[in-house]
């Protein structure tokens, strides 16, 4: 079994580091016998959480095209930015979007139960630490498992070579054993 793992990062910019490690993981998912699939946020624009427009309209479009996304999925591995020491609102958005209930069914079923490993990248010198604790405490208390292991890739700007690689070796075989390890923790559930 090929465990299957949703790859994502909570910015959206053409530029972002975390789309870059997270491009990077899911190339390490594959290597290591799992199938990734990599989802750019920027794809799946959905409002502000907005109680009346829920009341209203129901869940966007997006929302409801990710939560099938996640249903199909075993785990999911999230690069997460940090904005003022806080995950970014669009990662929280769309996390809130998808826990809500849709036709009799809460969204907080379908994360019960995943498995995820959390990354960051930073310009800063803490690599975004401080939001992959955050990120772990959100996912957490979704019912998701997440990994001990932590990547954070301080001064972003100079950590990746041409091929969008980490030039760091110890920080690339950091992210191998993150990827490794959250195959090998599906595999063992899934057999
Ligand atoms: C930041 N940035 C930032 N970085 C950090 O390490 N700690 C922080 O607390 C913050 N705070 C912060 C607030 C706001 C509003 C912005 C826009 C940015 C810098 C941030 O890490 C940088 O913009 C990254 O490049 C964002 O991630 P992506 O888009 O490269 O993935």
């Amino acid at each position: 079994p090929h465990p299957r793992i949703l790859v994502f990062a909570g910015s959206i910019r053409a530029g972002s580091y975390n789309k870059r490690l997270a491009r990077l993981a899911a190339e390490r998912i594959a290597r290591s016998g799992g199938h990734p699939t990599f989802i750019d946020l920027r794809d799946y624009p959905m409002p502000l959480y907005d109680g009346d427009l829920e009341a209203d309209q129901g869940l966007p479009e997006n929302a409801l095209v990710l939560r099938c996304g996640l249903a199909d999925h075993d785990g999911l591995l999230i690069a997460s930015p940090e904005y003022n020491s806080f995950i970014t609102p669009l990662l929280k958005n769309t996390i809130d979007w998808l826990t809500r209930p849709h036709e009799g069914k809460s969204g907080l079923e379908l994360f019960k139960g995943k498995y995820a490993a959390v990354v960051s990248a930073s310009p800063g010198g803490l690599g975004g630490l401080r939001s992959q604790v955050l990120a772990r405490q959100l996912l957490t208390h979704i019912g998701v498992t997440v990994l001990p292991d932590q990547l954070a890739v301080a001064r972003a700007g100079e950590a990746f070579d041409d091929q969008g690689r980490l030039k760091d070796e110890a920080q690339g075989e950091q992210l191998d054993a993150i990827c490794r390890r959250l195959v090998e923790t599906l595999r063992s559930l899934k057999t």
